[in-house]
């Protein structure tokens, strides 16, 4: 085992004594921003969703965490147990100490095994000669009871024909019981693409089998996809693949980041993928890296965040958090997405009331509202203080308009501006999931979600609203961490 402590190249067994208590203590100060319900870092930086797999009884989820800071240092992966998605259970998490993960874990995922998770994912290194990046995929083999068993590099380096942008495992079953994991990747002509290697157990020694290919996705200026995820819905018979390309154009109300998560419906043949609808999967400020997994139903954890950015909870020295479960559901080729119904479970009974141009709700920054639009345009505004800031939805009967511009300014707004927009005529349902700085938006039963950080200080819970005069208000039980 090697304590690796090389700057931001830090793993959490070089912590000082009392350090990340005294980080936490940072963390503490944030009085405005930190949420109830979501998973966020005890310390420093979360990001994408990992490792999330049904062991039969319970569920196992990770995240990329950088434990000393609110930046993009040493990744290790948090490591949770959890049966009801309310109560958290820590496990063994993934640290960084050998070689082949010398610069962190990154991404990957897992498969229940017999009985034991393994856990693909990448090793990042840079070789010490050049610094030039040296990518491994990684096998880590835990208990169900969340123990580290083993690790071990199964591929070092990328295949040729591509660069050291190799990374994000996936693994699966195939129909014949061998094991099959989707890498993204860029090719030496910097695009990027999707790569799947086989093996037939877990003693076996990868082979790549080749790209994923997917003519009908536009890969124009695409210079790299990562957290690729493939899955079957069996009920429907179709294939879907959910990834994260990296340089898409930014389109009016589509793919208004600067980067994106995307999905596509179709059907696989080996590896080609014929593709009948391809869509972003979430139309707000802060999405990326989604990862599913499967019990019964497809379930989605994403990260609300996206790489390169700084946020407000920064000088707290933490960073970002994860979506809440959402569970899939294709309704004509569109993916719906919506929280698991024991989100909807275990909150307080709906309560109806009347809104005006001036409401006060009581916890309007940890509830859950929802009301019926009834197709007509109409404004919401929340939270306004007394610097007149406040959060705008606006609806023109057409398009759902979700303003920031009076809140706290992020970098990403100078830049992609501070409104995200959302066609979708025929607008009936809408749910708001308020969560002290977050803002998970569903739309008619999860056919669009718009996922937003927000930042207002000194927040009132107030509500303003222009053509809407009853909605139906509830209050998500908080995460308890054991
Ligand atoms: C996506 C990503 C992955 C990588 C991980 C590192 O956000 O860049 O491609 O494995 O984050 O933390």
């Amino acid at each position: 085992m090697i304590i690796f402590n090389n700057g931001k190249y830090k793993s959490i067994y070089a912590a000082e004594q009392n350090e990340l208590a005294q980080i936490a203590e940072t963390v503490a100060q944030d009085k405005d921003f930190r949420p109830i319900y979501h998973l966020a870092p005890p310390t420093g930086l979360l990001n994408d969703p990992n490792g999330l797999v049904f062991d039969g009884e319970k569920y196992h989820l990770f995240y990329q965490w950088y434990p000393f800071d609110a930046l993009h240092g040493m990744k290790h992966w948090k490591h949770f147990t959890t049966q009801d998605f309310q109560t958290f259970r820590a496990a063994d998490d993934l640290v960084p100490c050998e070689l082949f993960e010398s610069h962190g874990c990154y991404s990957g995922g897992a498969l229940l095994v017999g009985d034991k998770i393994a856990v693909f994912y990448t090793g990042n290194t840079r070789r010490p000669s050049d610094n030039q990046r040296v990518p491994y995929q990684n096998l880590a083999i835990f208990t169900k009871e969340g123990k580290l068993l083993s690790k071990r590099p199964l591929i070092e380096n990328a295949p040729q024909g591509y660069t050291e942008h190799v990374r994000d495992p996936k693994p699966f079953f195939t129909a014949e019981g061998k094991i099959r994991f989707i890498c993204g990747a860029q090719r030496e002509n910097l695009t990027g693409t999707a790569i799947v290697f086989e093996m037939d157990n877990l003693d076996d020694t990868p082979r790549l089998l080749g790209e994923l290919t997917l003519p009908a996705f536009d890969n124009q200026n695409v210079f790299m996809w990562e957290c690729p995820d493939l899955f079957k819905r069996s009920h429907e018979e179709k294939d879907v693949f959910i990834w994260s390309p990296q340089g898409k154009a930014r389109e009016q109300e589509q793919f208004q980041n600067n980067y994106h998560a995307a999905y596509a419906v179709g059907k696989l043949d080996n590896l080609h993928f014929t593709a009948e609808h391809i869509a972003e999967l979430d139309q707000g400020f802060d999405f990326y890296a989604p990862q599913t997994f499967y019990n019964t139903q497809t379930t989605m954890f994403g990260w609300i965040g996206l790489p390169d950015l700084t946020y407000p909870t920064d000088r707290y020295k933490w960073h970002s958090m994860l979506t809440m479960p959402r569970a899939l559901r294709l309704v004509d080729d569109q993916l719906y997405q919506q929280p698991i119904t024991e989100i909807y479970q275990n909150m307080t009974a709906l309560q109806s009331i009347s809104v005006t141009e001036t409401t006060e709700i009581p916890n309007l920054d940890r509830a859950y509202l929802t009301f019926d639009a009834e197709n007509r345009p109409f404004k919401l505004s929340f939270f306004h203080n007394t610097q007149n800031q406040r959060l705008t939805l606006s609806y023109d009967g057409e398009t759902l308009c979700l303003d920031r511009n009076a809140t706290e300014q992020t970098p990403l707004m100078e830049q992609f501006g501070a409104q995200r927009y959302c066609h979708i005529p025929n607008l009936h349902k809408v749910e708001i999931f308020f969560d002290r700085s977050v803002a998970e938006i569903f739309l008619n039963d999860g056919e669009k979600a718009m996922t937003s950080r927000f930042f207002i200080a000194d927040r009132e819970n107030h509500l303003s609203a222009e053509n809407i005069s009853t909605i139906q208000i509830a209050y998500p039980q908080a995460i308890k961490y054991e």
